[in-house]
């Protein structure tokens, strides 16, 4: 039946080709509705496609926009016309885009914002308090319905303080609108200052001052936000976190871990804490106990490493060794977030100070314990263990550098400092003002007259305009009961491995 209409359709044809003409018609009219069919469909498909992109995938559609924001680079021209900070950066967020609002809670060591201001929970923090923090401190930060002016008190080593306002003045610039007024005091030394039992064991209780510091202890007061290098450290050639970042994780790519040298390596200055002298001796060369501990250990100088370009000092051609060791200096040092974002796993030699990410991380699961007390044979035990448990040592380094690479990503260092500061001025009992002599910031002020690598530096880490998506979900507070089991869990985990060492020592004959 069906091939028989063909055929008659065909003989239909044949019989007509007076016809052929208008078929030609026909057939160009039907591709032409065919194509503008095929066109609208694909635009309603695409339009649908990018509705539920936006909808279901959150920050994929960035991806098929072009870039909806304005720029705001640096103005030095105006700047040096003028000298006074431009007016046109938003001051809230107008391009806030409420379909992105799927942000993920922030990273557990966020919590530890409550315990570093719990000491402040029940009385709040009154002007003399504050100003109880001045003898001590570098300076000032005012910030003022989103404006940030600082008043300064003494010079800090280096550019230890012009980077760390440069950080809260991009801040500022990522979250327009969000940080509240707040008065602070920074003070920019390694070491903690104000002491717990100074405060709390004293009746009537004067007040414990608030201090803003890179690191703290277990027994100090000290309120912890992220230490300058996050912005870079010009001195030592150390560039802004951002990229630093992606220069590890290419560096991770270049020897496979498996390929890596089997030792534990460490660079650095020895001369600052008797814990490094005491390290430099399990060196390699150091022939005296006629034992290879496993350790690969070089002098850093930093004078010769200017002058030859920084060729000896490059973090991402660092993860050639199977294993790092992380030690401290004359408090916290630096180099932490460096050698944790290597696949090799950290020798961490048992430290006394913290910065705000390292109450996150576990020993055994983030870092392997290293005694300070007996520092080579615990580096010797600890390299043969790795070379006998490669898959676990592995992952141990796999997990400090998702800890780094991920929890500490740029994005979570400013909502950290967003959080701090938020629950800081909650605990205002003043209403902050700008002191006679503080001066406004802005990145003009701080970047035009800069040069080297400190303008460098700066350019490369400018906030260029506020963000759409919101900050992640600050988490509650952890409970006593919770702080005590973290800590129990951490030093338990210490113990196993000490009491591995000594097992491992005692059937040893040296
Ligand atoms: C601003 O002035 C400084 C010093 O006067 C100069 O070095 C710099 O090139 C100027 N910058 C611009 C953008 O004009
Ligand atoms: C440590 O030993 C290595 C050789 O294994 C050597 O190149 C290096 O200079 C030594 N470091 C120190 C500080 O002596
Ligand atoms: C200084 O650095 C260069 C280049 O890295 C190196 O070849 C040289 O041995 C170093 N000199 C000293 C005294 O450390
Ligand atoms: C590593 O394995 C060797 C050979 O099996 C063994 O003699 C040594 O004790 C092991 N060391 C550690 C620390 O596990
Ligand atoms: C501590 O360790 C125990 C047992 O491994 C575990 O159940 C508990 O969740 C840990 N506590 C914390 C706060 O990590």
């Amino acid at each position: 039946m069906k091939d028989l209409y063909k055929d008659k359709g065909k003989s239909i044809n044949r019989l007509r080709p007076s016809f052929g003409h208008r078929n030609t018609v026909i057939a160009i009219c039907s591709w032409l509705v065919l194509v503008a069919v095929f066109v609208s469909v694909s635009t309603i498909l695409i339009i649908a496609c990018w509705l539920n992109l936006h909808i279901f995938l959150g920050q994929s559609v960035l991806k098929f926009q072009p870039k909806k924001f304005q720029d705001f680079p640096l103005e030095c021209f105006a700047w040096n016309q003028t000298r006074s900070c431009p007016k046109n950066y938003p001051i809230s967020h107008i391009n806030l885009d409420r379909s992105l609002d799927m942000n993920p809670t922030c990273p557990d060591y966020f919590r530890w914002i409550h315990e570093d201001l719990q000491h402040w929970k029940a009385t709040g923090i009154t002007r003399d308090m504050v100003e109880r923090a001045k003898h001590t401190a570098h300076f000032r930060l005012i910030i003022l319905e989103g404006k940030a002016y600082v008043e300064t008190f003494r010079k800090s080593i280096q550019t230890r303080d012009l980077f760390t306002l440069w950080g809260f003045q991009q801040l500022l610039r990522l979250y327009p609108g969000r940080i509240p007024d707040l008065e602070l005091m920074f003070d920019c030394d390694d070491r903690p200052v104000f002491n717990i039992k100074q405060y709390f064991n004293k009746r009537p209780n004067p007040g414990p001052p608030p201090l803003f510091k890179y690191c703290s202890d277990p027994w100090s007061l000290d309120i912890l936000v992220p230490d300058w290098s996050f912005w870079g450290w010009a001195e030592t050639n150390q560039k802004p976190w951002e990229l630093t970042l992606k220069d590890i994780k290419e560096g991770n790519k270049k020897v496979k871990w498996k390929d890596r040298v089997p030792f534990a390596y460490w660079r650095g200055n020895p001369s600052v804490a008797p814990v490094r002298a005491d390290l430099i001796k399990c060196n390699a060369t150091n022939t005296r106990h006629n034992v290879d501990w496993g350790a690969r250990l070089f002098v850093q100088d930093w004078v010769n490493e200017s002058v030859h370009g920084y060729k000896n000092s490059n973090i991402e051609d660092q993860c050639t060794y199977r294993y790092k060791i992380y030690v401290e200096g004359w408090a916290w040092s630096v180099s932490e977030k460096y050698i944790l974002a290597c696949d090799s796993p950290t020798l961490y030699i048992t430290p006394r100070y913290h910065t705000f990410f390292a109450r996150g991380m576990n020993p055994l699961e983030h870092f392997w314990p290293i005694r300070h007390t007996d520092i080579c044979k615990s580096l010797k035990f600890a390299v043969e263990w790795g070379n006998n448990h490669t898959s676990k040592a592995q992952e141990i380094g796999k997990a400090s550098s998702r800890f780094v690479q991920e929890d500490m990503k740029m994005d979570y260092v400013y909502d950290y400092m967003l959080h701090l500061l938020t629950e800081y001025a909650k605990l205002l009992k003043f209403k902050p003002t700008v002191p006679p002599n503080a001066i406004e910031l802005c990145s003009e002020s701080m970047a035009c007259n800069a040069n080297g690598n400190q303008r460098k530096f700066m350019e490369d880490s400018l906030v260029h305009y506020p963000t759409n998506t919101i900050p992640c979900t600050m988490p509650p507070p952890y409970g006593p009961s919770t702080i005590k089991s973290i800590i129990d869990n951490k030093t338990n985990a210490i113990k196993q491995v000490e009491m591995w060492e000594d097992e491992y020592w005692k059937n040893q004959n040296l």
